[in-house]
């Protein structure tokens, strides 16, 4: 037999929570796991903007014969215009080139192979904690990694000094995963000052950034949450960058990111070019089209863009109300100080709260929240964040 000898696989810590979650008879269960935007009234519409778009890709589209492999060069262009800005040099200059990807999970992937496929020495440094995936797609593509400390239990700050500290073990070709923005899953970012210290680092170092971009306005605007990638852009001649239009757009389900790769000139980005097509076609032969119309629609058409600028808008500041409202009715409840919660970005929360905390929320509550106290603030309405409290509140004081 060729299957008998295998064992199951433990759940996904993340998307195995909605599995749990669909099975559990409690009508009162509330899901704060997966990160995924809900509205007041707990769903996760399509967003008007992208229902507009769609129309119009319904009346136009004409045939759905395959995409060139890294895409649609105007695709492209917009993805990058997002990254830096609509004139900036790293576009005019041609020493970019974008790679359509399915979702930012396909990007990281397709980045990862390509890193694996040009320097099979280097040692991936990823921050300890981090998206669950990301250890599993380094080690998929056949890439060392090491951590490297971010989260400070004592302040629920990021733990910059010991970050630094640690990263100096890296040797020349290493390649650091930083998180753009919105942290997943602590919420907390560098302030600019620590951007340009990481940034000198890195430069200094010569270790080659790779950027994981998924939140792109959710933690305080499309170009806010840009500064991060554009100093290190600055400072260093070379990085990766993997987009992912699933939050920022709430097209989920239609796996639409993209890679770009910063190079030190156009000549060797058309160099890069043609070994990712390899990379690609060997992957996924080439990109679903109809997330990237929908996007390169949205973005490129300005009624559609200022829309979904005010919907993007809406939803950030939706989780800051929650984040506010969380603090302080914990606080009220006497669960102690979560201010902290406050200061956070994007989607989630790092909580604070252990295993065993978050085992007795599901299990005598309901509730669902990540193992690592990962809480999902955009899951969070007025209706649910009474339950929410209390809950806290009872596995806190045991
Ligand atoms: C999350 O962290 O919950 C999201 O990025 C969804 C996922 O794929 O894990």
């Amino acid at each position: 037999m060729f299957f008998d000898h295998i064992e199951a696989a433990p759940a996904d810590p993340i998307l195995g929570l909605t599995e749990a979650f669909k099975n559990d008879p409690n009508p009162e269960k509330i899901n704060l796991g997966v990160g995924v935007y809900k509205n007041e009234a707990g769903q996760t519409p399509v967003l008007e903007s992208v229902k507009q778009a769609e129309k119009l890709i319904l009346e136009t589209e004409n045939s759905k014969s395959y995409l060139p492999i890294t895409g649609l060069p105007e695709y492209g262009r917009l993805v990058r215009e997002l990254l830096f800005g609509d004139d900036h040099e790293i576009i005019s200059s041609k020493r970019a080139i974008s790679c359509h990807c399915p979702g930012g999970t396909g990007a990281l992937r397709i980045g990862a192979d390509f890193i694996k496929q040009q320097n099979v020495s280097a040692t991936v440094w990823i921050s300890d904690p981090t998206w669950a995936n990301h250890y599993q797609i380094a080690t998929a593509a056949g890439l060392n990694f090491e951590r490297y400390p971010y989260y400070d239990r004592a302040t629920h700050g990021l733990a910059f000094d010991r970050m630094l500290e640690t990263l100096s073990q890296a040797k020349e070709g290493d390649v650091v995963l930083l998180h753009a923005c919105c942290h997943n899953p602590t919420g907390i970012d560098p302030t600019i000052e620590q951007w340009e210290q990481i940034a000198d680092f890195l430069k200094e170092k010569k270790l080659l950034p790779f950027i994981d971009f998924a939140y792109q306005g959710f933690g305080h605007g499309i170009e806010e949450d840009a500064q991060g990638v554009r100093i290190i852009a600055q400072r260093c001649p070379e990085l990766l960058i993997a987009s992912s239009f699933s939050k920022n757009l709430g097209l989920y389900n239609e796996r639409v990111g993209a890679l770009t790769v910063v190079c030190a000139d156009g000549a060797t980005a058309e160099k890069v070019n043609s070994q990712l097509k390899i990379t690609v076609r060997t992957a996924i032969s080439n990109p679903p089209a109809h997330g990237e119309k929908i996007v390169t629609t949205v973005l490129s058409d300005p009624k559609l863009r200022a829309l979904w600028e005010q919907e993007l808008s809406e939803m950030r500041e939706r989780i800051r109300d929650m984040r506010v409202l969380l603090a302080a009715k914990l606080k009220e409840a006497g669960a102690g100080d979560f201010d902290f919660v406050v200061e956070q970005n994007g989607m989630f929360s790092f909580s604070g709260l252990n295993k065993e905390q978050v085992e007795s929320l599901k299990k005598e509550h309901g509730i669902y929240i990540v193992g690592s106290g990962r809480i999902c603030v955009a899951g969070i309405n007025h209706a649910n964040i009474d339950a929410l409290v209390k809950a806290i509140a009872a596995v806190v004081r045991n």
